[in-house]
């Protein structure tokens, strides 16, 4: 037996439906804030990442999923969304043009790091990008689309944590300093002293826990903020506290991606042990002219799906479609059962039979199985009266306190286990009055 690849999941049913869930709410809140969507290639070169991520991040250096396609060109399995997007923005003229643009897209990431709970080779990502306008109130809007989203899915405890990273010469000078600090420390790791020389802002992601622990002096990067970035980062949470939102600065969040300047942030759920970041992101000012493109400050978001789903309640509270089970019994029932299941499926009701003969019971049993609400029974009984037997398998209930309150529909409230005898003719009309589908194809 061939086996899947050490971790890349399979998403199978029930857990797909919840990950279709989780991007249909998604969806609805990128549109609530004026994006849409884009949808970009898994394969890009390898040079998009190596310049925007940075060549000594943890990522371009060690996880990157890399390979000579058959000319010798080098592409790399995108690791994350960003660079992809700002280069479809660059190449296809997206950024000209007045106001915020803004773009979404979901999709699975690759990283090769070691698996573990909340990690994954293969993991999907919900993207967001604003891109063109540099005030702080779009570091707030895109913050607060961030909580929505993750309001609305009923992300129980979470803490929002904030950093500025300053622009490029308040990072300078940071550097300088990190640098200073850094050649007066022993026992350094063999990378951390490398880093130290090539980009010192890199040894903030080493996790050997001799380095963390001298990193606990070492100066902060608010201290080098110029009086434009700490203007900047001082109205980005005067916003949000404004808003209500309790953010935590924390001067040591330096995020694992090199093209960051000014507002960084995370958030951090509870119950997911040592991976317990379901969102990143922050403003990248300076990346558009670092690919070659005109000046475009940007700010985006990266949730990670895998890790949020994790600490999601089971139902995210999308309805489901009501579904129809045909049961029959005899040729000529059976041939008027298929019928009906084509006139309920082209009036977008979700509906199934049995093709292979069973028994009434076993019929019954297999509807159980399948989630079917209703029943529909055609006997040769049924064939003769013109009539089908109409079951109500779960209920449709709305619970008001103790009192339970039964969908009224226009022929009267229909229980659990009750049953109803429904000509032919007004069956489809008879299901659709019941069941309401949200939209019917056109
Ligand atoms: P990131 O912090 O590298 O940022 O990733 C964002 C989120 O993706 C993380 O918080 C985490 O939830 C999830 N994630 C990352 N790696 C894995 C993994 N191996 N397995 C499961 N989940 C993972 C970015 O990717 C930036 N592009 C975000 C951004 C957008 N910044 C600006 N715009």
């Amino acid at each position: 037996m061939i086996k899947g690849i050490r971790g890349m999941r399979d998403i199978l049913p029930p857990e797909a439906e919840r990950w279709q869930q989780m991007e249909a709410i998604a969806r609805q809140v990128f549109e609530l804030y004026g994006y849409r969507e884009v949808r970009l290639p898994l394969l890009e070169r390898t040079e998009l990442f190596a310049r925007s991520i940075g060549e000594e991040t943890d990522i371009v250096a060690k996880e990157m999923y890399t390979f000579d396609d058959r000319h010798g060109e080098s592409l790399t399995l995108r690791p994350e969304a960003t660079a992809s997007v700002l280069r479809a923005v660059l190449e296809h003229g997206l950024e000209k043009g007045a106001g915020v643009k803004k773009y979404y897209t979901l999709g699975p990431m690759f990283r090769y790091e070691r698996p573990q709970k909340g990690r994954y080779r293969q993991f999907y990502q919900i993207n967001c990008e604003a891109l063109g306008v540099d005030a702080p109130e779009l570091d707030a809007e895109v913050i607060l689309l961030l909580l929505d989203l993750l309001g609305r899915l009923q992300l129980g405890e979470m803490r929002l944590l904030v950093n500025s990273l300053g622009c490029r010469q308040c990072q300078a000078s940071f550097k300088a300093a990190l640098q200073d600090f850094l050649h007066g420390k022993e026992g350094l790791c063999p990378d951390c002293r490398r880093r130290r020389e090539t980009n010192p802002l890199r040894v903030f992601d080493c996790k050997s826990p001799h380095c963390q622990a001298m990193l606990q002096e070492a100066p902060v990067l608010q201290d080098h903020l110029d009086p434009e970035c700490a203007a900047h980062f001082a109205r980005v949470l005067e916003l949000l506290a404004g808003f209500g939102v309790a953010y935590e600065v924390r001067p040591r969040l330096m995020r694992g991606l090199d093209y960051y300047t000014r507002t960084a942030f995370e958030v951090v759920a509870a119950g997911l042990g040592a991976q317990d970041a379901v969102a990143g992101g922050g403003r990248y000012n300076g990346l558009s002219q670092e690919l070659g493109g005109p000046e475009l400050p940007a700010i985006g978001f990266a949730i990670g799906q895998d890790r949020l789903l994790e600490v999601l309640p089971q139902d995210l509270g999308q309805d489901k479609d009501s579904k129809i089970f045909l049961a029959a019994l005899g040729n000529s029932a059976r041939e008027r059962a298929f019928a009906l299941l084509r006139e309920l499926r082209g009036r977008g009701l979700a509906g199934e039979m049995d093709f292979e003969g069973r028994s009434l019971k076993a019929q019954m049993s297999l509807a159980e199985r399948l989630g079917a609400d209703f029943v529909i029974i055609i006997g040769e009984r049924e064939i003769e009266k013109g009539q089908a037997v109409v079951r109500k398998m779960a209920d449709i209930v709305i619970e008001k306190g103790e009192e339970k309150i039964f969908i009224e529909v226009k022929t009267g409230p229909m229980v659990k286990g009750e049953q109803r005898w429904v000509s032919f003719e007004q069956l489809v009309d008879y299901l659709k009055e019941l069941i309401k589908p949200k939209e019917e194809p056109r």
